[in-house]
């Protein structure tokens, strides 16, 4: 089992580039599968969930090969329309997968996806949408058995909530839908932009992507591409945290200041200077964080994301005064509280409220990290502190950040892998 051991106290400087998004390049992976040739993926971040994902698509019949950040994946005419229930525990992404199967062979059989522990993660919203489709759902003894009697043909869709995974598969079954689907409250995270821009170039027509309304109009076929990934906003967010809570200054390179703005401007009133340069965020901390004075609020985008949420409270645990969080995405997305408790910091966690008082010290200590977001916290945590830190049950911090001990050491940061 690895361990992070970081020793605390290091102030962060130096350059790092950005890897590319997990959250758009896994959606990404699954659309391959409705390609009838090549696509080459590339900033493909090398994480243990693409591994994952090259998995299923192996399992489905496709050829993956990997060369440093970018992914080939050649399909073949493979009808398997299943997938085992070990692979589909692996990630939350794999429901993806449903919506891939059913465009390219309006039938399937999975079961429910595993992923980070958060809170109950129900797929009700995916299978409406696809019963509104013309397909039949079974759902018994945890098999999700998908068949289509007709044809899958477009639907208006109203979404009650835009989410992302539920928006994301809809795209994937309508691309080769007949007639036209519309989906309404749709998700406008910037990984839904860079879904329908693959698309687009394999051959699909998708308008209104990043607004609350997506109209797809469904064709015969799409054809593989050659298309680079966006950049991890939340990796990004992760980064400058860190940088904000250690002190120091960075640069980080290939970042979107726009797509994480309301972390950025939550960041500035904490007394951190930062800068959009061309193709990059520069970002410099003083010794000492102010609280930010508003209610942090985590929001389907554009409000503040739910995966930054982890990340900027453990920042702010040694800040002059008090900051409030409030959850409203997750039921269970606080998991990472204890372990910073543990390392000294004041946080009262009360239902999706958690208030953070800043506090002078933070402690080494050993933890376990709860899930991907919530173990970056602790590592943030562990630079912030005195002493050492050691951060157990990292698979999950792997499942999302590239070699997150390079990423920091690259930084000036006294943290290993064991
Ligand atoms: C995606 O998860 C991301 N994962 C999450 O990132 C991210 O936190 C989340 O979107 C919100 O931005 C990937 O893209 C792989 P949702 P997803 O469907 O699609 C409820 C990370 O750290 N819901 O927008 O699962 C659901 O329970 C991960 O990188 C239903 O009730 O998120 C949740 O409370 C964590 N019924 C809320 O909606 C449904 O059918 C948002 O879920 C679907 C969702």
């Amino acid at each position: 089992m690895q361990k992070l051991i970081v020793q605390g106290g290091t102030r962060l400087r130096g350059e790092i580039n950005l890897q590319g998004a997990k959250n758009s390049a896994l959606p990404i992976m699954a659309a391959s599968y409705l390609c009838g040739s090549k696509c080459v993926l590339h900033n493909c971040p090398k994480l243990t969930d693409i591994y994952a994902a090259s998995r299923i698509l192996n399992y489905l019949g496709c050829k993956c090969s990997f060369a440093e950040n970018t992914v080939q994946i050649m399909p073949t005419e493979s009808d398997c329309s299943s997938i085992s229930e070990e692979l589909m525990q692996e990630m939350r992404s794999s429901i993806i997968f449903l919506g891939a199967l059913l465009g390219r062979h309006k039938k399937c059989t999975v079961s429910y996806p595993g992923g980070c522990k958060l809170g109950p993660r129900p797929i009700d919203m995916h299978l409406s949408a696809f019963r509104k489709m013309g397909v039949d759902i079974n759902e018994n003894f945890g098999k999700v058995i998908c068949n289509v009697k007709k044809s899958v043909h477009g639907a208006r869709i109203s979404l009650t909530f835009p989410s992302v995974g539920a928006t994301e598969n809809i795209m994937l079954c309508a691309v080769l839908a007949d007639g036209e689907t519309i989906i309404n409250n749709a998700a406008r995270e910037p990984e839904i932009q860079d879904l329908a821009q693959f698309l687009r170039c394999c051959g699909a027509k998708i308008k209104g992507d990043g607004e609350s309304r997506i109209v797809i109009e469904g064709v015969k076929a799409l054809s593989g591409c050659e298309y680079t990934i966006m950049s991890d906003r939340i990796a990004c967010a992760t980064y400058l945290s860190a940088i904000a809570g250690a002190g120091g200054e960075a640069i980080i390179h290939k970042a979107c200041a726009n797509c994480i703005e309301p972390f950025v401007s939550l960041l500035d009133q904490t007394g951190c200077s930062i800068y959009t340069l061309d193709e990059g965020i520069y970002v410099r901390s003083g010794m000492r964080m102010k609280a930010i004075e508003s209610c942090i609020r985590t929001m389907p985008h554009p409000g503040f994301p739910t995966d930054a949420q982890a990340v900027l409270m453990a920042a702010l645990t040694k800040s002059d005064g008090t900051s409030v969080f409030e959850e409203n995405i997750f039921d269970c997305r606080y998991r990472h509280t204890d372990a910073l408790i543990k390392m000294g910091a004041d946080i009262k966690v009360l239902g999706k409220t958690a208030v953070v008082q800043g506090v002078d010290r933070l402690y080494g200590a050993k933890v376990e990290a709860t899930d991907l977001r919530g173990g970056a916290a602790m590592v943030i945590a562990g630079l912030m502190a005195e002493g050492t830190t050691e951060v157990t049950k990292i698979c999950y911090i792997d499942r999302g950040y590239e070699n997150i001990e390079v990423y920091l050491q690259k930084l000036g940061a006294d943290i290993r892998r064991e």
